[in-house]
């Protein structure tokens, strides 16, 4: 008997379902590769839950999501609920499921392939060869702090909590160090420790865990140096840890270094093996049921669940070079192809890369 490996499906809104699905279709093909079983259940979640259940997090699809090994998602939001209160909107949705599924290490890789480099807006000297990992903490913080809205004399006042528990700092930023190890073993920490206390705490914590990870070189950066740095000269960093406004902000820089936010996968994990995986990009409406869209983000959010997740780490790699290959051929969506004229559809992408990744898996 293959081993069976349970995955939520959360297609969501706007170009969403159409690059969860061809996403699935790499997973087919892995099943057979691997002789495992993947079961899909759907669910909804953002603007489509609101719709059709009243709220952007149904229980029901935190119960599927319970119940399974991991979670696939497309993309959540759209200007139909723009105007929504905050519980009746999409986001709400996504903080929510990160929050009920203790999904606390957030992993943003950003890499820039040769082939890519004219399609970034800053120089190639600065761009080629960049290779990171931003990781975010991401159920902490002002996201998630207690939220204030009230009159006071001279108007209304707003106020959003920024809370740290120290067991909080600890677990993400073991994972860094532990990801750093696998990577180049350099990691910078990012925080605002020259005016925050939350910060100071997170400082404290970073050195207290250093000492067990002596093969880890590590430094601290204050975050308006960082988001300087990774603009003059990315090369410098490999991992990257901090909390979760800090690693909302600078992951959303670091994916532009690559020039194309359409590639870049993540994941979202709790301790043990579980973990949502989803791509960076958003829910792009005005491209939504073209057949447009760049379905590699999400295919290569798959690999990331293949490999933290399932521990398949060779159809991973496969995954992963098959997206390198088929990119380096010249085959382009619109989003990041040079001539439009020439730019194929999220079918055909998907249908490339397939292909290559049965000749990568079975060569390798
Ligand atoms: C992200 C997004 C979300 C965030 C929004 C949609 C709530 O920007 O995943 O980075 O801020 O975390
Ligand atoms: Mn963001």
């Amino acid at each position: 008997m293959s081993q069976t490996f349970k995955v939520t499906v959360l297609p969501g809104d706007g170009i969403g379902p159409e690059v969860v699905e061809e996403a699935l279709r790499v997973l087919k093909v892995v099943e057979e590769l691997e002789n495992v079983t993947f079961s899909f259940e759907y669910a909804r979640i953002g603007g489509i839950a609101i719709d059709e259940d009243g709220t952007p997090l149904p229980q029901e699809t935190l119960d599927k999501a319970r119940r399974s090994d991991a979670v696939l998602l497309g993309a959540v939001g759209g200007p139909k609920w723009d105007n929504n209160p905050g519980h009746l909107r999409p986001e709400t949705g996504l903080l929510g499921i990160r929050k009920e599924l203790g999904l606390y290490a957030n992993l943003r890789p950003a890499f820039m392939l040769d082939c890519m480099v004219e399609v970034s807006s800053l120089k190639e000297e600065v761009v080629k060869g960049v290779d990171l990992m931003v990781i975010r903490e991401l159920t902490g913080g002002l996201y998630f702090g207690e939220k204030k809205r009230y009159q006071a004399e001279q108007g209304e006042v707003a106020s959003d909590e920024l809370i740290y528990h120290e067991y909080e700092i600890e677990r993400i930023v073991r994972r860094a160090f532990e990801v750093a190890r696998l990577r180049s073993k350099r990691l910078v920490s990012v925080d605002k420790a020259n005016v925050l206390e939350s910060s100071r705490l997170w400082r404290k914590v970073v050195d207290r865990l250093a000492s067990e990870y002596p093969d880890v070189e590590l430094r601290h950066q204050l975050v308006d140096s960082c988001a300087m740095e990774l603009i003059r000269y990315p090369k410098q960093f490999d991992t990257i840890v901090t909390e979760n406004m800090f690693g909302d902000i600078l992951s959303d820089e670091a994916s532009m270094l690559t020039g194309s936010i359409g590639m870049l996968p993540s994941a979202s994990l709790a301790d043990g093996n579980f973990g949502l995986y989803e791509p960076v990009h958003g829910s792009a409406p005005d491209i939504a049921g073209k057949g447009i869209a760049n379905p590699t983000a999400t295919i290569l959010s798959a690999a990331m669940m293949l490999r933290y997740s399932f521990g398949l780490e060779k159809a991973a790699n496969a995954i992963e070079a098959a997206v390198h290959k088929v990119l380096n051929s010249g085959v382009r969506t619109g989003d990041i192809a040079k001539n439009k004229e020439e730019a194929v559809g999220t079918k055909e992408m998907s249908a490339k890369i397939i292909e290559e990744v049965k000749q990568v898996y079975t060569k390798a």
